[in-house]
């Protein structure tokens, strides 16, 4: 492991109006590193993955990636979203594209790489999740699970430094989830860095040994599922993860 983290977030605030939703948040995620984020249902679980592409302003505090602030005004933002590869429970797939379409088509706009060239880079991180024999189809045609794949074949053919993943898993049945969670741990083999949100407790307690948990803006533990379901001293906790596979 690095001595410093990929990602390193400080005290951060965020504010919607009198809202506050984050409240003080610290988190590290190292290279190759992968860290699940759990907590109820609008305790800030997407609004902290959208600071780190500056989809949401933090009203304070500090997010350093390479040790770069990217808080600071002058960041390029465009590089950043690059760097920082985004994947969401509803794969916001282009409908009216192909599949090689939805996954070249970054590569084309954002790297201003020519069609021939995204194409063999998006047909490449296809096979590579076992989707280059559904490159001609729309997503109508694809199950919610190769779906999934493509939303990740497209984040992961920018080349990321971290892979954001906010509910992977919540529009997918449980034999997707499993699927899907076999495929977080095969990319994590490979050295892939990961923060993944989910309210998916199997997804969590396969890819990751400990989880952070989100709870009024705040960090308020750090362990494993078993563990927080067990001995926790909050009784919120305890009950957050000891309904088995069950939503919060
Ligand atoms: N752009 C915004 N403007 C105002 N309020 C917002 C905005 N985005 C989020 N919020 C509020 O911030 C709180 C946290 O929302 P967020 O989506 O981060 O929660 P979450 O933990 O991801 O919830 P869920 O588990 O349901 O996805 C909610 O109360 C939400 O209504
Ligand atoms: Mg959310």
């Amino acid at each position: 492991m690095n001595a410093s983290p990929l990602i390193e977030i400080r005290q951060l605030v965020t504010r919607f109006g009198e809202h506050t939703v984050l409240n003080g948040v610290d988190l590290d995620l190292y290279a190759g590193e992968i860290k699940v984020v759990m907590g109820p249902s609008g305790c800030g679980k997407s609004t902290l993955l959208r600071c780190l592409n500056r989809l949401v302003e933090p009203s304070s505090g500090l997010i350093r990636f390479r040790g770069q602030d990217i808080t600071a005004p002058g960041t390029d933002v465009r590089a950043l979203r690059q760097s920082i590869g985004f994947v969401f429970q509803q794969f916001a797939l282009y409908r009216h594209l192909t599949v090689l379409d939805n996954v070249s088509l970054g590569l084309r706009k954002l790297r201003g790489l020519r069609r021939a060239e995204a194409e063999q880079k998006a047909l490449q991180e296809l096979d590579r999740l076992e989707m280059a024999g559904h490159r001609d189809k729309y997503p109508a045609q694809l199950s919610g699970g190769q779906k999934q794949r493509v939303a990740i074949a497209r984040a992961l053919a920018m080349d990321p430094a971290v892979v954001v993943f906010d509910e992977p898993t919540s529009a997918l049945d449980p034999v997707m989830s499993r699927e899907v969670a076999a495929l977080i741990n095969r990319l994590h083999d490979e050295g892939v860095t990961m923060l993944c949100v989910t309210h998916d407790l199997v997804l969590a307690q396969n890819i990751a040994d400990e989880v952070i948990f989100l709870d009024q803006g705040r960090v308020l533990a750090q362990d494993s599922i078993a563990r927080l379901a067990k001995d926790h001293a909050d009784p919120r906790v305890r009950a957050f993860f000891g309904r088995d596979g069950d939503k919060a």
